[in-house]
């Protein structure tokens, strides 16, 4: 396939940023996006030219590092994939091809594609953990039955990878998905219960600390998040709110 990639390419976090235009030839359509994007980074270095920087790990789908807005979507045009595990086929040659940063106030970029995803982290260190006790009488985690509906369900929200679609696609830049998602997995549990009130109410305010914004059932977030995490995380997370705000 023969393509015109539009890319944005930004210096630094204070440098004006602007799209800049790539040809690119022999792309195959059982390449992942990474791969192209791979291509089009040898051929630039080859040149002397600086290569377009983007974060990437695991590659299959995991780590939620590979953050691309491609063609107005978060992760591009398939559904309930990272831009890792989106392949060319679904594009068709002579297409142009847009490729942005995450934009929120919450994710400066850092250069290029790459954002700065920490706030993420730091909503995290404020209350999505469980304490446990190490004293060599833990109880096997095993041993305490539950729910099969609950075990499934909180599993489901486990499964968030922090990738930053739900924000990226939100209008509002609501990080709610992420944050129900984390409070989620934690609460359905018996092992979450205890600190449940202190979570919900320190990632909320982190979260509000950011710059993200709030939720107003656009839905965006569900339709791009790349592991379908669900809308009711967050009236799971509204009803916890709800329930430690009275306590506190
Ligand atoms: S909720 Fe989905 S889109 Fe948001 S960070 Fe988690 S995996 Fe990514
Ligand atoms: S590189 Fe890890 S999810 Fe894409």
């Amino acid at each position: 396939m023969k393509l015109t990639l539009e890319i944005w390419r930004q210096k630094n976090a204070q440098a004006k940023g602007q799209m800049v235009t790539y040809p690119i030839d022999g792309i195959d359509g059982d390449m992942s996006f990474l791969e192209m994007m791979d291509v089009l980074n040898n051929e630039l270095i080859n040149k002397g030219d600086e290569p377009v920087v983007f974060d990437h790990d695991c590659r299959e789908g995991i780590c939620g590092s590979c953050s691309m807005f491609i063609n107005g979507e978060a992760h591009g045009p398939d559904r309930l994939v990272t831009t890792c595990q989106l392949h060319m086929r679904k594009f068709k040659d002579g297409d142009t091809i847009t490729i942005e940063p995450w934009r929120a106030a919450g994710f400066p970029v850092i250069k290029d594609l790459m954002v700065d995803r920490s706030a993420f982290d730091r909503i995290q260190h404020a209350g999505g953990f469980i304490s446990i006790n190490t004293s060599g009488n833990t109880q096997d985690a095993n041993a305490i039955p539950i729910e099969k509906a609950d075990a499934d369900a909180a599993f489901d929200a486990a499964t968030c990878i922090g990738c930053g679609a739900c924000v990226a696609s939100c209008k509002n830049s609501s990080a709610m998905l992420f944050v129900s998602a984390k409070v989620s997995q934690f609460s359905l549990l018996p092992q979450g219960k205890v600190e449940a009130t202190d979570r919900v109410m320190n990632m909320v305010k982190q979260m509000d600390e950011e710059g993200f914004g709030n939720c107003t059932n656009t839905g965006a977030c569900e339709v791009e998040c790349p592991k379908g995490i669900s809308l009711e995380n967050i009236a799971r997370m509204n009803r916890e709110f709800m329930t430690a705000s009275m306590k506190g």
